[in-house]
């Protein structure tokens, strides 16, 4: 099963997430078949979630990417949301679905939302893969969510401890040394 991390406890593994991304892609197939769409992923955490999700909605559209920053450099979210790039296509009149790796607090989705909205799209939808309801301070709509989890920080399939764990292929609970199980 891989390298062996003594501070990662396996959360959600690779088959859990294949199964649930594949949900997730035809509830939303369904729901936009025939209808213009852009598919919008905040980077950089979405991205092997994004790359998973839509190849699993068998429709035509457009995906562009968006890159927000909340953290720093600190497992705490700063609660200070920067847009460090915005999206290089036009939305106005179109179907938006925004892909995230995870809402917690909810700031980067509201302040996404918020942007987004500006440019008069047709509809908006937000699609997570992971959802922690009992963090959050601002509330967001969100229309599919891939798994709902407790209070814990996670790493691995997009999301990070200080950059690191992006490429792990399952998610773990991430323990600190503080925390570490023994
Ligand atoms: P929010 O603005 O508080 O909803 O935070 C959303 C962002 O915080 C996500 O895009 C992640 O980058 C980060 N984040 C929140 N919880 C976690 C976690 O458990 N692990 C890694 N990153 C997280
Ligand atoms: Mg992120």
């Amino acid at each position: 099963m891989g390298m062996i991390r003594q501070n990662i406890q396996m959360m959600i593994s690779e088959e859990e997430i294949r199964q649930r991304v594949k949900e997730l892609g035809r509830l939303i197939e369904a729901d936009y078949s025939g209808k213009d769409l852009v598919v919008i992923g905040l980077l950089k955490g979405v991205f092997p979630f994004f790359a998973d999700l839509v190849r699993a909605i068998d429709l035509d559209f457009h995906v562009t990417f968006m890159r927000i920053s909340s953290y720093g450099f600190d497992l705490e979210s700063s609660g200070k949301v920067k847009i460090l790039q915005d999206i290089d296509t036009q939305i106005s009149g179109k179907n938006v679905l925004i892909v995230e790796d995870i809402i917690d607090t909810g700031q980067t989705l509201a302040m996404t939302l918020e942007h987004l909205k500006t440019q008069s799209p047709a509809s908006i939808r937000i699609c997570v893969l992971l959802d922690k309801p009992s963090r959050r301070i601002v509330d967001v709509p969100v229309d599919y969510v891939g798994f709902s989890i407790k209070d814990v920080f996670v790493v691995g399939y997009g999301l990070d401890a200080r950059e690191m764990y992006r490429n792990l292929p399952y998610i773990g609970i991430f323990h600190t040394e503080s925390n570490l199980v023994t």
